[in-house]
């Protein structure tokens, strides 16, 4: 047996774990569905499925990790041997797969407008009509697509072949400060743009009238994908955690950069949708594609503004992939003994080959356009493994650590080093055991209905 890997300090796990929240999901969705559900409104909706929510689930996964040094399969396998339970080792481990094949496929393409913007590709595109079209001929390019998607595993490759210290940990040290600066700068371009105002209000009046049942659920949702939870990459990264470690502060660390970030990524893009003018806010997945390309070029160091957007949702998706493949590949290495970098490859290269039916789903490849169930193939995955999965996930994990587990062992493991002051027990107990499987059952049944 190998040593398991370790964090060299808390620091370096709540950057490797605020690493793995912040990703795509910040940057991309997380404005897109502000815009559609009232706005400021929306964010109090969302902090509070955050908190209610999202940080004992996340508690409930570091400590599960923790507690057995194991990955998502083997926390269970160590924990409740030969019972049903394993189903959320075997969710996790084929959610990780997926996801993660899909998800370098959309960080091929912020690759590859990075590259592009770099290039000046878009000097002479001025209209919002004509970056539509560049962004569409560009999905549809089969070949450039799978070309950056194979790059973009490879990068997930070399950083998760280092191991825990001298891979993920000493990138992610590097990266998540680089992005916060990233994403400041972009901040202060966007809200001192002429019409920022009416952007910043757009964003940040709040619409209570706009607040329904749906919107708390598209937040529960949100929250769920954004922080990285209902699979057990938090069980991974909570198992290289050292008994020291104070679990509950590093968790909220993580829900609060999560959020923050996601926050600033709205008051760069929003005052800069508004500044150009002409493009609805509700626009959607495109957004960023066709939006702010359009925009770099009508602002003072335009282009270098636009290479350092595309760069931060580069680097956000890299710490988030790696941590989808670290999933993956601790099950190997803890349970079947195989050496990192034979792992590593294996797993990258088949998540690799899962991509490409999802990389051609927009039009390099008809069956992979018209997909399943008139979703294409990428769409399709996200719903059943991003959305199905990973709420499901929630859910058992909840369960598993309230009813299976039970929170005196749980609490047992959550209060090792530092005695949890009595609210903090009677929150996460009541938490796991009523307010997260309701509340999770509630949007479980939504997502079958207007599936
Ligand atoms: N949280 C990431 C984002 O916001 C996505 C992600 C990475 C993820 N790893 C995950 C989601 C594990 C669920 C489970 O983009």
């Amino acid at each position: 047996m190998q040593a398991r890997g370790q964090w060299g300090s808390q620091l370096a796990f709540i950057l490797a774990a605020a690493g793995s929240a912040i990703g795509l999901g910040n940057i991309w969705r997380f404005p897109i569905e502000v815009g559609r559900n009232g706005g400021a409104a929306f964010v109090l909706v969302y902090l509070v499925c955050v908190f209610l929510v999202g940080l004992p689930i996340m508690l409930g996964e570091f400590t599960l990790g923790r507690t057995t040094q194991k990955n998502v399969m083997g926390a269970f396998l160590v924990l409740k041997p030969h019972s049903p339970w394993l189903i959320i080792g075997v969710l996790g481990l084929l959610s990780g797969f997926v996801i993660l094949s899909y998800y370098s496929v959309v960080a091929g393409w912020t690759m590859g407008y990075f590259i592009k913007t770099l290039q000046g590709t878009f000097v002479q595109v001025s209209s919002g009509e004509a970056t539509k079209k560049l962004f569409t001929s560009f999905i549809q390019d089969g070949p450039t697509v799978i070309g950056l998607h194979l790059g973009f595993m490879a990068l997930c490759l070399l950083v998760v072949i280092g191991g825990v210290q001298k891979g993920i940990e000493r990138w992610c040290k590097i990266l998540m400060p680089l992005l916060f600066g990233l994403l400041l700068l972009l901040v202060i371009r966007a809200v001192t743009l002429p019409h920022a105002t009416k952007g910043l209000a757009f964003y940040l009046k709040p619409d209570f009238s706009r607040v329904t049942g749906k919107t708390i659920l598209a937040a529960m949702g949100q929250a769920f994908f954004s922080l990285s939870l209902g699979m057990g990459a938090m069980i991974t990264y909570g198992s290289y955690l050292s008994k020291k470690e104070n679990l509950f502060r590093s968790a909220l660390w993580v829900c609060l950069t999560d959020t923050l970030v996601a926050f600033l990524a709205g008051l760069a893009i929003f005052p800069a949708l508004f500044s150009v003018g002409g493009i609805e806010p509700q626009a959607g997945a495109g957004l960023i594609f066709i939006v702010l390309p359009t925009l770099f070029n009508h602002i003072p160091l335009g282009q270098a503004f636009g290479a350092a957007f595309f760069l931060l949702l580069v680097i956000a998706a890299l710490t988030s992939a790696i941590s989808l493949l670290e999933v993956c590949v601790a099950y190997f290495i803890d349970d079947l003994g195989w050496q990192r970098k034979k792992a590593v490859v294996f797993v990258a290269l088949i998540a690799f080959f899962l991509g490409i039916p999802s990389a051609l789903s927009f039009g390099g490849a008809h069956w992979a356009t018209r997909g399943i169930g008139g979703k294409g193939i990428l769409d399709f995955l996200d719903l059943i493994f991003g959305h199905f999965a990973l709420t499901l996930g929630g859910l058992l994990i909840s369960l598993f650590i309230a009813y299976a587990l039970g929170m005196p062992k749980a609490l047992k493991e959550l209060c090792l080093e530092t005695s949890c002051p009595s609210w903090l027990r009677f929150f996460w107990t009541w938490a796991l055991r009523v307010i997260c499987p309701v509340s999770i059952l509630i949007l479980f049944i939504h997502l079958i209905l207007t599936a």
